[in-house]
């Protein structure tokens, strides 16, 4: 059973996804640790409910943002944990993190990559741009931001009347579907990475 380390910043509502997923035998391995880079957010209190461990290391406690990634790496490693989940993530990942856990870190972006990437207002960009399909991404974590390798992509259409909410909400729908899904497959070992593709084994308990 793959051991999952997931990193939060704030509502918490795709480790949600990830809890109730695990709750349901779906996930295909276990959440050991929630690291938030902020005290007191939604997203600690989902995981001390399902009753998984915490640990909260924010800024101003280190002199360095690479102390203080470096001081989360610890604690993955610490936990043992083999798979590493971006979860609404407010900071991009100090290099070195990404190195120690190469090809074992997913991210959730709410846009269609390589459109809107980078920033934290992908929805509102997408709106603004005026695209008719938005959407969702799980990708590999890389270096380069939110350019990893894509996982899952879910299309989600968008509406004559939306506001950046009422897309953002069925932006969000598809993405507490298409993580723990992301990550299911990565804890079964059927992603392989050939360059930029990822491509999904068949699952081999399923004869068709
Ligand atoms: C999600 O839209 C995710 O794609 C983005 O940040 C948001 C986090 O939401 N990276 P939540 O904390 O999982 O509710």
């Amino acid at each position: 059973m793959s051991r999952i380390g997931v990193l939060v910043s704030g509502r918490g509502s795709n480790l949600q996804a990830l809890l109730d997923a695990q709750a349901a035998g779906t996930l295909g391995g276990e959440v050991v640790v929630v690291i938030s880079n902020h005290a007191g957010v939604p997203a600690l209190e989902r995981a001390a409910k399902a009753g998984v461990p915490t640990v909260v290391l924010e800024r101003d406690a280190f002199e360095s943002r690479k102390a203080q990634h470096l001081a989360i790496c610890e604690a993955l490693v610490s936990h043992n944990v083999d798979i590493v989940v971006l979860a609404g993530f407010d900071r991009i990942l100090h290099p070195e993190v990404v190195r120690r856990f190469q090809q074992r870190i997913l991210n959730v972006h709410p846009s269609l990559l390589p459109a809107f990437a980078g920033g934290l207002h992908a929805q509102a960009d997408a709106l603004d741009y005026g695209v008719k399909v938005a959407g969702c991404t799980v990708h590999f974590v890389t270096e380069e931001v939110d350019a990893g390798p894509i996982v899952l992509q879910a299309p989600v259409p968008v509406l004559d009347d939306d506001t950046v909410e009422s897309l953002s909400a069925r932006i969000l729908e598809e993405e507490h579907r298409i993580l723990p899904e992301a990550v299911r497959l990565l804890a079964e070992g059927r992603l392989r990475i050939e360059g930029r593709r990822v491509r999904v084994l068949p699952d081999p308990l399923r004869a068709d």
